[in-house]
């Protein structure tokens, strides 16, 4: 088998293990009130129903791929050294948990497969809007199987800017709030949607310009991280360095123009509020 054969067969395997991940999350949906969740930390939580999808879509995967490390955020775990040998799939069973349990429609199961630590295919299925977001390393990326690229948009006055809050991590705020003041002022508006993979998937989609967010784990931003460079955009740590989808990370992303313009406003000092300097 060629290599991007062996890719587009990867995506196959986990887009059908999204799917069945969707199917739980979309009975869940119907019966919101009754749902068991518990909290995990501040701003953190975990249902029922994170961790029966979780359970279908490993039930798919370790049959499937006998041997590789399986990186999940609520049960199995292989992080560092083990994820960055080899293939390992990388399983947000529902992004946007939070988002889920109030029944806002902003939520998605996000699944890749690194190659040595690397992307090569990857699914964002926003489960709401039963969109697929796909990707393969150096097939391009996909919306519902149509081809997708990044915004042309380069004025920042015109850019609709994601970002994500440091909800789990307080104390991360004010340096937060010093970046979103820094942001703001030069942009439009920014959002705040509550899904990290579906926020990157609107960057390979050409709905934001470009997004940031503080920390991520690698579940949250492995498979969104593909989508934005198939579709042309540029990803990388808030300070610009090579993001690492085995590590918990900053991220930053966008178009090649506006992937720059964000990582030098969130630094530049001069934007801060009057009170702030
Ligand atoms: C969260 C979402 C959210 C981001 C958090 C993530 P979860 O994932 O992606 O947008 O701000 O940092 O942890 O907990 O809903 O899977
Ligand atoms: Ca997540
Ligand atoms: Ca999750």
């Amino acid at each position: 088998m060629g290599i991007q054969q062996e890719r587009d067969a990867l995506l196959g395997l986990i887009t059908g293990a999204a799917e069945a991940g969707a199917a739980i999350i979309r009975e869940g949906a119907s019966r919101l009130g009754t749902i068991d969740w518990q909290s995990k930390g501040p701003g953190d939580f975990v249902s029922e129903v994170d961790l029966r999808t979780e359970a279908a879509i490993l039930t798919i995967l370790r049959p499937a791929l006998p041997g590789v490390a399986l990186l999940a955020e609520e049960t199995a775990s292989s992080a560092g050294a083990e994820a960055r040998q080899g293939h390992c799939v990388v399983i947000d069973p529902l992004d946007g948990t939070t988002n889920f349990l109030h029944g806002f429609p902003e939520y998605a199961v996000s699944i890749s497969v690194l190659d040595a630590g690397q992307p090569v295919a990857a699914v964002v299925l926003h489960v709401p809007r039963n969109e697929r977001c796909t990707a393969t390393l150096g097939g391009g990326a996909l919306v519902d199987g149509r081809p997708c690229r990044v915004s042309t948009i380069t004025d920042p006055p015109r850019a609709l800017i994601g970002s994500g809050f440091p909800a789990k991590d307080p104390h991360d705020l004010p340096v937060y709030q010093r970046q979103l003041a820094r942001v703001i002022s030069g942009v439009p508006d920014v959002r705040r949607a509550g899904a990290a993979s579906l926020d990157l998937a609107s960057v390979a989609a050409g709905r934001f310009e470009a997004f940031w967010e503080a920390k991520l784990a690698p579940w949250d931003f492995a498979a969104g991280m593909l989508l934005v460079t198939e579709a042309g955009g540029i990803v990388s740590t808030v300070e610009g360095d090579p993001l690492d989808p085995t590590q918990p990370s900053s991220v930053l992303a966008g178009n090649p123009v506006m992937h720059r313009w964000l990582r030098d406003r969130l630094r530049d000092p001069q934007y801060d509020p009057p009170h702030d300097r």
